[in-house]
């Protein structure tokens, strides 16, 4: 090429229209731009119908936990309940829906309410949590078997019927899986069993019925000693005031204090090498929020089974539900009251644990 035929095609490149992949450089941003903008907006409508769930059943749980207390002089809803889709599992499993949960679908609700006492230990290949509660309903068939990829939706549900929760309290503990669930693209948010062990997010140190994790890596089975040594806590059934109506050993909220006492004791001592303490536990960390978790989950067995020792030894130990020992859910018996137990009365108890604690600790002398 000769120098006055490449000054004319630098010429007439420099004066050539913009290349295709410029254009289409600027539209892609001009496309992304919108397309973020669209997503802010989404949200931005959308959070209200996400938060309305929310709103809605925390004003409802007072107005149950009430009902509750009025409604105790009359008859029970019968066990056949927990077979039953009633108009509160429809509302809940909507305001699960629109909260990006998950749709019940009918095979859901076909597994939620023909599981009763068909209890099986779980296998190898099986996933579990360092949840009792949440173990149990695998055990028995609430939620799949295997324990992976629930959906939230199901797991609010299966604890509604499995426990008799009131949908407020059902939702709320729901929630709490929220921290360490995913999202698939079939607008379902899911979780394996064993993700709730995520250490320091609801799971934490100096638990009742796990080793901590340094001394048991694998939290999803039950620690039979400490299990054992909860119940010991249990007043005699003879004893004069013990508490109980059925003439059992029975654990109260003192019991568990006592029994949270000791655990955070034994595990934050600093002067103790035989046992499962912080000289040998360098990672212990039990925070304040940590404390609140493991002084509710505490909480709720008690209330559930009124503290019967023969009816939480097969919880703790066996991860599974008393049916054999008599147990059921939804009879006059059951201290969860008419409308299921509420999320205030669970506080009020978590409360009374948590207090209880703090009293038996010496407090520290000021300086
Ligand atoms: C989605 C709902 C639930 C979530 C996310 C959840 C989460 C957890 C977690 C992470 C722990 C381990 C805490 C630790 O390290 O000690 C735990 C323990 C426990 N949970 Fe749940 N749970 C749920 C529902 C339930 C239900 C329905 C019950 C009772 C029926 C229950 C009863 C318990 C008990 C008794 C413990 C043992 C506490 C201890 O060892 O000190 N939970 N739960």
């Amino acid at each position: 090429m000769s120098s006055a035929e490449a000054a004319q095609s630098a010429q007439s490149a420099q004066s050539a229209p913009p290349t295709t992949p410029h254009v289409s450089a600027c539209e892609d941003y001009e496309v992304k731009k919108f397309l973020g903008f669209w997503n802010k907006l989404k949200g931005a409508i959308t959070l209200p119908a996400k938060l309305l769930p929310f709103i809605i059943l925390h004003t409802l749980d007072p107005v149950l936990f009430l009902l509750n207390i009025f409604t105790l002089p009359f008859p029970r809803a019968k066990p056949e309940t927990q077979h039953k889709w009633t108009t509160a599992d429809k509302l809940l499993a909507k305001a699960c829906q629109l909260s990006g949960w998950g749709k019940i679908t009918e095979s859901d609700k076909k597994m939620i309410l023909s599981a009763l006492n068909n209890y099986n230990a779980p296998g190898d290949e099986d996933s579990r949590s360092p949840c009792p509660g949440l173990n149990a309903m695998a055990n028995h068939g609430f939620i799949p078997r295997h324990g992976k990829h629930v959906s939230l939706s199901v797991i609010c549900l299966a604890i509604k019927k499995t426990y008799d929760f009131a949908p407020t309290f059902a939702y709320q503990l729901t929630s709490a899986a929220g921290f360490i669930s995913k999202s698939s693209g079939d607008g379902k948010t899911w979780i394996d069993l064993n993700d709730i062990a995520a250490p320091n997010v609801i799971e934490h140190d100096a638990s009742l019925l796990r080793h901590d994790r340094m001394f048991q890596p694998d939290q999803g089975p039950p620690a039979v000693d400490l299990c054992e040594r909860t119940l010991q806590f249990a007043h005699p059934a003879k004893q004069p005031g013990a508490p109980g109506k059925k003439g059992q050993n029975c654990l109260n909220t003192e019991s568990m204090s006592k029994a949270l006492y000791e655990r955070r004791l034994i595990c934050s001592s600093n002067d103790d090498p035989q046992r499962e303490s912080k000289v040998r536990n360098g990672q212990y960390f039990l925070p304040g929020k940590l404390k609140i978790f493991g002084a509710g989950n505490s909480a709720i067995p008690l209330i559930l089974w009124d503290g019967r020792e023969d009816y939480l030894r097969p919880f703790f130990v066996e991860e599974r539900l008393a049916y054999r020992e008599g147990w059921h859910p939804y009879t006059r018996e059951s201290p969860a009251g008419f409308f299921g137990l509420s999320f205030l009365y669970f506080m009020l108890v978590f409360a009374k644990i948590e207090h209880g604690v703090g009293s038996i600790f010496p407090k520290k002398k000021k300086e």
